[in-house]
């Protein structure tokens, strides 16, 4: 799975990519992920990015040209199933939308800055818009970060148990339950004796159990 991030800032989205999980999915040829720098694409003398927005107001607003030209470049090399652009009035992230995401083989992820980006684009390019979270955020690497980490653990083969991404919190109905390591005992606070019974149904039970009083406690609206 091929992801391609264009941003003003492609620096920020350095690190992310390049350590563990990521990492590791990246040198196990199981995803590429190329980031772009939108500046490449500007097409006047001062590579300038944005502008004043028609009708006036606070903020610079990203143009149309050079996003235009990046994603219309990247189209001419292969067909993208998505062209995404983050956005906190976008559609909340959940897990179900990475699910749907990570069958997909290439997507465009449009990071925004400044006071937004042209209408425009997001009329004749974007396919999905997406958030992550209500609150607002200087730009959209972080947010993009997040997108293609959640998506990429979910590529088969890309954690070593695959299993594990099953269990995730959400990734059922039900967050998951508490987890514990030795020692069994650490000054006087004691892991639950039913973990160390050796009685495999019986641990499940109580996991079964502890997730569903969580959920309940947390995140009531989880259980319909
Ligand atoms: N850009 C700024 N804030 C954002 C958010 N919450 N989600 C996605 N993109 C953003």
């Amino acid at each position: 799975m091929r992801f391609d991030i264009i941003t003003v800032l492609p620096g920020l989205l350095e690190s992310p990519f390049a350590h563990s999980i990521l990492q590791r999915a990246q040198k196990k040829g199981l995803t590429e992920i190329v980031v772009h720098n939108l500046r490449d694409y500007s097409t006047n003398k001062h590579k300038s990015v944005d502008d004043y927005p028609y009708g006036g107001g606070s903020g610079m607003v990203m143009m149309v040209e050079p996003f235009a030209l990046c994603i219309e470049k990247l189209q001419s090399e292969r067909t993208y199933d998505e062209v995404i652009f983050m956005t906190p009035d976008g559609q909340t992230l959940n897990q179900t939308i990475a699910n749907h995401l990570s069958s997909k083989k290439n997507i465009i992820i449009l990071c925004g800055h400044y006071k937004g980006i042209d209408q425009r684009i997001r009329d004749l390019y974007v396919t999905k818009e997406l958030s992550i979270g209500d609150y607002v955020l200087s730009g959209g690497e972080l947010p993009a970060a997040v997108l293609v980490d959640a998506i990429v653990r979910l590529i088969p083969g890309v954690l070593s148990d695959e299993t594990s991404a099953l269990s995730d919190s959400f990734q059922g109905e039900l967050l998951d339950a508490p987890v514990y390591t030795r020692p069994a005992d650490w000054r006087g606070n004691k892991v639950p004796d039913i973990l160390l019974s050796g009685n495999q149904a019986k641990i499940d039970e109580w996991r079964d159990e502890q997730a569903l009083q969580r959920t309940k406690e947390r995140r009531p609206d989880l259980l319909r």
